[in-house]
């Protein structure tokens, strides 16, 4: 499993698939545990992400870590990903070839860990699993689909860590939402 995710990360680092390379430091291809029951996915490296190659290591990252904290879990424990793997410029919004191009290996790190469930940070991480829904309606509520590799999969959409830095409605909603993370793992295992 971690020679898996080895052999996607160095592909990752050498992908010069869409132009996103193109104006960025570094790639970021997604950092944790081998292993991780939870897997947590961002929309794409900002800035001080795109310097270190590490995701969730700027402001949000922070929040993020401090809310794992919260509910007895540490960044070592998940997998922390973005669905595209440098950073667009001017932290624009990835386009939508953009995705698709860099799916591919978000789909074989998913299939590399099998985690038990994928955490949705934000809208464009929740549209890539959950086309239909609003962040709004669904946030915090798990859903089941089926991936792409048929199996079962279970999804928690949250809102993005950065959108509620400075919304204090948005910041207790969303840890409010992560403590649903320990309680859905345990359904989750009891049930297999
Ligand atoms: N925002 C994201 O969506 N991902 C990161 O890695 C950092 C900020």
């Amino acid at each position: 499993m971690e020679n898996d995710l080895q052999m996607i990360r160095e592909k990752i680092n050498k992908c010069r698939l869409c132009r996103l390379y193109q104006g960025a430091h570094s790639a970021v291809p997604g950092e944790g545990s081998a292993v991780a029951q939870v897997m947590f996915i961002g929309e794409a490296p900002g800035k001080d992400e795109d310097l270190q190659g590490k995701p969730f290591v700027g402001a949000a990252g922070k929040f993020l870590s401090a809310m794992l904290e919260g509910i007895g879990m540490k960044r070592e424990d998940v997998f922390i990903t973005n669905i595209v793997k440098h950073r667009p410029p001017d932290n624009r919004d990835p386009l939508e070839d953009e995705v698709e191009t860099c799916f591919p290996y978000l789909d074989a790190q998913i299939n590399a860990i099998k985690p038990k469930l994928i955490v949705t940070l934000g809208r464009h991480a929740m549209h890539r699993f959950l086309p239909d829904l609003k962040i709004s309606e669904v946030h915090g509520q798990a859903k089941r689909v089926k991936s792409i590799f048929s199996q079962k999969q279970v999804i928690l959409p949250l809102y993005h860590p950065a959108s509620a830095l400075y919304n204090p409605s948005m910041r207790s909603t969303l840890i409010h939402d992560m403590k649903k993370i320990p309680i859905l793992l345990k359904k989750i295992n009891d049930a297999s």
